[in-house]
């Protein structure tokens, strides 16, 4: 990974053209998960499903899915695996939303061959079409998905007008802490960003993360310097927490855990592992 600090977005326009810009980045990435859409069909198929511990563990306190779920939302879904493991869980329908052409279309013939009631929308989260209003009992999204945008008080209002009254968001993402240190490091060695004001743009793919789809073709097998360049930006936890309580939504929930959802250290010795929280999960409720 190669990467070049930059300033935060400004306004809108440079929001839109930094999102437009990981789109392209997630189309070529997308081709790396087309190789394993026939594994997921068949993973599915044999009932595997790719939700988190952390997350079933979060979620199952508010009862059986059947119970509460009519319609999950997930923002930011790649190709649909855990949207559609969603359904396996007992959510009787889900919504799946990317900006990624190539994503939606592996979560569409995934969703195709298996018969499972998923609508899928290729767009910015943050133009999530208005007739999803007030349709989610859950909005699900993380593992990798709030770094890539760059208004989070624009995302938290999308989040807020899509859940039905009494509707609930969970969020399981890297923990900003975990940033501090350098991904390629045996130990924990500072990676020197600035914690409250990181925005970088960068180029490559971490071979722990995209290296995992098993497939030699696509980005991980295309030179750096060809890729797209994408942006990432740090939140921290006191930015999406505010922005949801801004949006009007209630905290019920906020953790902080040691499991990771991917290599993100991969040299890392596991005793050093221990001492830093990987990940954060939270839980906020609109009001009925
Ligand atoms: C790491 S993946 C999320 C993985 C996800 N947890 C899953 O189900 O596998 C990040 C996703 O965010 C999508 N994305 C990035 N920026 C976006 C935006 N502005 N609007 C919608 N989707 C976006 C990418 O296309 C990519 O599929």
């Amino acid at each position: 990974m190669h990467f070049k600090e930059i300033s935060p977005a400004q306004n809108a326009q440079e929001v839109q053209t930094r999102h437009e810009g990981n789109r392209q980045a997630w189309n070529e990435a997308a081709q790396e998960y087309a190789a394993n859409n026939e594994q997921r069909v068949q993973d599915l198929q044999a009932g595997k499903s790719n939700l988190h511990p952390v997350e079933r563990r979060n979620l199952v306190r508010l009862g059986p899915f059947q119970d509460w779920c009519q319609r999950a939302i997930h923002l930011q879904c790649a190709s649909g695996y855990d949207t559609l493991s969603l359904l396996l869980e007992g959510v009787h329908e889900v919504v799946g939303v990317d900006i990624s052409d190539g994503h939606i279309e592996n979560a569409r013939l995934t969703s195709e061959r298996l018969a499972m009631p998923a609508t899928w929308y290729r767009c910015d989260v943050l133009d999530t079409p208005d007739e999803l209003n007030g349709t989610a009992d859950l909005v699900y999204t993380g593992r990798g998905a709030i770094n890539w945008l760059h208004d989070l008080d624009a995302w938290a209002k999308v989040v807020q007008r899509l859940l039905k009254p009494g509707g609930i968001i969970h969020l399981l993402e890297d923990h900003p802490a975990s940033w501090l240190f350098d991904q390629n490091s045996a130990t924990l060695v500072a990676s020197e960003l600035d914690y409250f004001n990181h925005a970088e743009a960068n180029q490559g793919w971490p071979s722990s993360y995209l290296g995992d789809e098993g497939s030699s073709l696509g980005p991980s097998g295309t030179p750096v310097t060809e890729q797209s360049t994408k942006y990432e930006r740090l939140w921290t936890i006191a930015d999406v927490v505010q922005a949801l309580i801004s949006a009007g939504l209630t905290i019920e929930y906020l953790g902080e855990h040691p499991e990771p959802y991917w290599d993100a250290f991969p040299q890392l010795r596991s005793d050093q592992r221990a001492k830093i929280p990987m990940t954060y999960s939270l839980m906020a409720r609109k009001a009925t």
